[in-house]
């Protein structure tokens, strides 16, 4: 069972990989939630198909429950759904010695951290993170937060979680349009960290089977090493935690084009991730044979993509207003081969634009 301690100036919170851990999980809250009360918010989905057993779980060990049940979906992250989660903690008379616990994908650990985060000044919390996204990414550096009319995830703090749980029994139960949205992270990582981590994606791949549980284990445990290092290094996003932004740029600019909820969010990083090494290959023509292995990757998860027709003006465009609303000119994390991310800015227009053109032409002969 992998245990990975992300390891941070205030002190270190473990996060545990594997599909026998619910012996861990009740040692973890025993640790950190014994003689409070313990509130426990669950995504609905999630609860449907596993709410009982955790519940029955807790109260196995007599751990005193108040549970609350968030509907699924983006929409939950929002101010009226923060307000409820308020409601119901200072109704129930929370104090800052109790302990919350989200049940859920990012939709989940991003709201209910961000309202331990601001309950009472700060409450202690923990992540059982239940999607492959919200494994690798989500639920991993402390990120909270909600979204706002302007835009996706503008309010928010830094709220470290106490412990997070990564169950692969649970994402059994996962979508496979969302398996592949956090495969999209994973791959990220792959161009991250390099060979090692783009080994293994080959192998998921060349196997077959999305729900392969001690294949999927690997996969999270090289994504939560490599983040957590660099969340270690930069927690508050100061220098390289950028670097966590590969496809990024081009993968929210798809998001919006497309409005939000067509492609999934990690859909549209896998067509980001594809547009960044074509530019990237574009930008240094020496990274050409380097980036070939990775980018045959990309190309190939295409085909699990849904085809939405994208124009590559309007993709520019939304690419372009986003930076220039929030006053920063417009930044790109490219690789000069995998393993070795670096920022470009400053860069030829016509590259940028012959690289978004060349992908989408790539997704629309690839995707379904
Ligand atoms: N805080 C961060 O650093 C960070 C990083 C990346 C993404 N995010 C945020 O994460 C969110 C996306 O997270 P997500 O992809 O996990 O989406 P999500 O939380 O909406 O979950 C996706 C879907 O899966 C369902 N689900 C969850 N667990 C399940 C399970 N085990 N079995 C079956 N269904 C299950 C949910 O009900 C939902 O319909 C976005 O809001 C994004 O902004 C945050």
């Amino acid at each position: 069972m992998p245990q990975i301690n992300i390891m941070l100036k205030a002190g270190s919170y473990p996060v545990v990989i594997g599909n026998r851990i619910d012996n861990k999980f009740l040692s973890l809250l025993k640790t950190n939630a014994q003689n409070c009360r313990l509130f426990v918010f669950f995504d609905a989905r999630f609860y449907a198909l596993h709410g009982k057993k955790i519940e029955s779980l807790l109260e196995s060990k007599k751990q005193i429950l108040e549970s609350f049940v968030i509907p699924s979906g983006e929409k939950s992250k929002s101010a009226s759904a923060l307000e409820r989660i308020y409601d119901f903690l200072l109704d129930s008379k929370i104090s800052r010695d109790d302990f919350i616990l989200a049940c859920g994908g990012g939709v989940t650990t991003d709201l209910v951290g961000y309202a331990a985060a601001t309950t009472l000044r700060g409450i202690r919390w923990g992540a059982v993170s239940t999607t492959l996204l919200g494994m690798v990414d989500a639920a991993i550096g402390g990120k909270t937060g909600i979204n706002h009319e302007s835009g996706k995830n503008l309010i928010g703090a830094f709220w470290q979680p106490s412990f997070v749980i990564c169950n692969t029994a649970h994402l059994q139960t996962l979508p496979e349009r969302e398996m592949i949205a956090g495969l999209g992270e994973v791959i990220k990582y792959g161009g991250l960290i390099g060979n090692d981590l783009i080994n293994e994606i080959e192998k998921f791949l060349k196997k077959g089977d999305l729900y392969d549980t001690r294949a999927l284990e690997k996969l999270i445990n090289l994504s939560v090493r490599y983040k957590g290092s660099i969340v270690a290094q930069d927690e508050r996003e100061k220098n390289i935690r950028m670097f966590l932004n590969l496809g990024h740029t081009f993968g929210h600019a798809i998001e919006k084009t497309l409005g939000y909820g067509k492609l999934l969010h990690g859909e549209a990083i896998i067509i980001g991730l594809l547009a960044a090494v074509i530019l990237s290959r574009k930008v240094n023509r020496t990274s050409a044979k380097a980036l070939y292995r990775y980018e045959s990757l990309l190309k190939k998860c295409l085909r699990f993509l849904p085809y939405f027709p994208l124009k590559p003006a309007e993709l520019l465009k939304n690419m372009q207003i986003d930076k220039k609303r929030f006053g920063q000119e417009l930044r790109f994390v490219l690789l000069k081969r995998p393993g070795k991310p670096f920022i470009a800015s400053g860069l030829k227009p016509k590259l940028i634009i012959d690289s978004v053109k060349e992908c989408l032409a790539l997704y629309k002969a690839e995707g379904r």
